[in-house]
């Protein structure tokens, strides 16, 4: 079986209604980034930071996913798959995908804030109650954050992300600008004969020394026009 590996962004969660960043509406249309996702916003004022991430958690909670998320769940059938994702929804696993790897956290859970163990050793605490409060603490007294990357914060997951997009046949970069670094440049970590898709309905900046096949399509429609591509 060949290697598909897909690198997500907040354009496959979309069509669910999970606002993305940059759209229009989009989330940093409302909030500012350094109130709510720096280290800094948290020491700054961890209530307001907290508030931000359970309306996010309360929106992820009401939503099912899409299409595209089952779309590529079911290549699995054909290939071995792994997906990367931005995303801190838990729509890939909800829609089946067994390989799934977070390089910016999971909103569903909870981490100590404890600076002795952050980025270290974590541990990973369910929000069992959709919401994380102000005295929610760990087993060492220690206030509960969520368990997202923040601007700024080392990304524990991307060495593992560039050891399988090397390992690549294929790589479908779906709903990303490719604007968060490190993230974007997983690309360059492709070896010189995988073949590059890129599923986007607006403009995306990619370096031309890659060359992608780019599907100007939403998530939706474009794995559609990707499976057939592969056909
Ligand atoms: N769902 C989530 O978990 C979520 C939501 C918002 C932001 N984020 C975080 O924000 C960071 C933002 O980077 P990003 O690149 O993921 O988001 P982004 O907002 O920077 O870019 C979203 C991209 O998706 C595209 N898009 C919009 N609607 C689409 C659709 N229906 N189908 C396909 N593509 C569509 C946009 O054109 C854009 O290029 C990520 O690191 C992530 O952690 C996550």
């Amino acid at each position: 079986m060949e290697n598909l590996v897909v690198l997500s962004g907040a354009g496959v969660s979309a069509e669910s209604g999970i606002s993305t960043f940059r759209d229009s509406g989009g989330l940093w249309e409302q909030y500012r980034i350094e109130e709510v996702a720096t280290p800094e916003a948290w020491e700054a004022n961890f209530e307001l930071v907290l508030d931000f991430y359970n309306m996010r958690r309360k929106n992820v909670l009401e939503v099912q996913p899409n299409q595209a998320h089952y779309e590529i769940a079911e290549l699995e059938k054909e290939y071995n798959v792994h997906v990367i994702t931005q995303n801190i929804d838990d729509l890939h696993e909800r829609a089946g995908s067994k390989n799934v790897l977070h390089l910016h956290g999971e909103i569903l859970l909870a981490k100590s804030s404890n600076p002795a163990t952050l980025h270290v050793n974590e541990d990973y605490y369910p929000v069992d109650k959709g919401l994380i409060e102000k005295g929610d603490t760990c087993s060492n007294g220690f206030q509960l954050r969520p368990h997202v990357v923040w601007f700024g914060e080392p990304v524990p997951n991307l060495s593992i992300a560039e050891e399988i997009v090397g390992k690549a046949d294929i790589l479908l970069v779906i709903g990303t600008s490719l604007n968060v670094y490190p993230a974007a440049n997983l690309l360059y970590f492709s070896k010189p004969s995988c073949k590059i898709y890129l599923i986007d309905p607006n403009q995306v900046n990619v370096s031309h020394d890659l060359d992608v096949k780019i599907i100007r399509e939403k998530a939706t429609d474009g794995m559609k026009t990707f499976r057939n591509l592969l056909k």
